[in-house]
């Protein structure tokens, strides 16, 4: 048999869950702007095929007959056990089980969340099931026990890549490592979160479809294991921290760092003060990602050596989460001004301002000059007879 490889023969087809996240809408971004024609990739919204559906799954896949999948949809961090489970770990197993009558690769995505603190963490160091652990943590680990499972048992060929701290443009929910960026461009980080020495590993989105594209045309290498994708060298948080401070410009969070029993307490007291809002009718929330505030002031860092000793070649070995700073922070605060979510900084106007101030201050000017000349049907669509434009689907 000829091995699996998306260049060979007729155009591969994948479907990949969670398409509008950071990960899932960076890796159909690859497919469909750097390789273009090589793979047909479909990824349905939550909406189309909801993972806490195992007949949608099924019936998608059966019908759609992908020749790969991908999996990156998760709840929402913070969600409830039922939904956690049933998005993160029981939609992930019927995926693998299609995968599997399909006989098709299953690339599935994990989290450092799998890990304990320490460093320089291998693959094989994945802590035990519990039950104090968080939902999210308990149904990766899950997740990727059964998936094991089925590899030996019912043939899966799958792949598990765990991800830490993910880095890169596109994340429009707003978490992990963009949240801080937020919290400082924000100015609502008064003082630093953490101690002096903790670093963490860090995992770049746009290095990431290079990989994928790279394990699944090398089946017989990547298939059956679990790999770290993360950068070669871990960060301390405070000076990266500092060094958005530096980049914004900004004389916050002060360089005070505040014991984590302090932290705790203040993070606790916040929720009392929520909940009593909540009570009043005023709904607000944590940034869920403060359920995660101990790991500030822990180190975890995990070994790349098992990715970095296979035939993938990294295709930025330069980049780093700082080399892509500068990049980053011109992206999330152009974004967030417009969205109203910061008014810190003074976003330079770009190009399409013009209609901005004019939508903005002189509104019927502008429907006027739209009415005058943007208005008519498009000229080479007219030029065209009927019968060239697609089909309706
Ligand atoms: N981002 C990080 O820092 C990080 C760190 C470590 C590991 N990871 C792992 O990387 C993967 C991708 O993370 P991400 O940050 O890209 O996630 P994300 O931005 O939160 O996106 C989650 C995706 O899951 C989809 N989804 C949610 N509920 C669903 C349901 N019931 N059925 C189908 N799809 C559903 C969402 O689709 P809709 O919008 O259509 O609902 C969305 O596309 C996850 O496995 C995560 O554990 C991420």
């Amino acid at each position: 048999m000829v091995p699996f490889n998306l260049e060979n023969g007729e155009k591969k087809r994948g479907v990949l869950f969670g398409g509008s996240g950071l990960i899932g809408g960076t890796i159909v971004n690859y497919f469909k702007t750097k390789k273009p024609g090589l793979v047909d990739i479909r990824a349905p919204s939550s909406k189309k095929v909801s993972l806490r559906d195992c007949r949608d799954i099924r019936e998608y896949l059966l019908t759609v007959r992908p020749d790969f999948i991908i999996n990156t949809a998760i709840a929402n961090i913070d969600a409830g056990s039922q939904l956690t489970f049933e998005v993160n770990y029981l939609g992930a197993i019927n995926i693998a089980r299609a995968a599997a009558t399909l006989k098709v690769p299953y690339i599935f995505f994990s989290s450092a969340a799998t890990l304990p603190p320490g460093t320089n963490l291998e693959e094989a160091d994945q802590l035990p099931v519990t039950a104090r652990q968080s939902n999210y943590a308990k149904s990766k680990l899950m997740a990727e026990q059964t998936l094991r499972y089925m590899a030996e048992n019912s043939g899966l060929d799958y792949t598990v890549l765990r991800l830490a701290v993910v880095y890169g443009s596109h994340d429009h929910k707003i978490q992990g490592f963009h949240r801080l960026l937020f919290s400082i461009a924000d100015k609502s980080m008064p003082f630093m979160f953490t101690k002096k020495g903790v670093i963490h590993s860090y995992s770049s989105s746009r290095k990431l479809p290079y990989l994928i594209h790279h394990m699944l045309n090398n089946r017989q290498e990547y298939g059956g294991n679990t790999y770290h994708f993360v950068d070669r060298d871990p960060i301390e948080l405070a000076r990266m921290i500092l060094t958005i401070k530096s980049q914004l410009g900004l004389s916050r969070p002060k360089e005070l760092y505040v014991p984590y029993t302090v932290a705790r307490a203040g993070k606790n007291g916040a929720k009392g003060i929520l909940r009593m809002l909540t009570s009043i009718g005023l709904k607000t929330t944590l940034p869920p990602e403060l359920m995660f505030l101990g790991a500030f002031y822990r180190t975890q860092t995990l070994s790349c050596q098992r990715l970095a000793a296979s035939s993938f070649i990294d295709p930025f070995p330069e980049e780093t989460v700082f080399s892509r700073l500068p990049e980053m922070i011109s992206y999330y605060l152009t974004r967030w001004s417009h969205q109203n979510l910061i008014s810190t900084f003074d976003v330079k106007p770009g190009c399409d301002d013009s209609i901005g101030n004019s939508f903005k201050l002189n509104p019927q000017a502008l429907l006027d000059s739209i009415h005058r000349d943007g208005t008519a049907p498009f000229q080479d669509l007219e030029d065209c007879s009927l019968d060239c434009l697609p089909p309706k689907s």
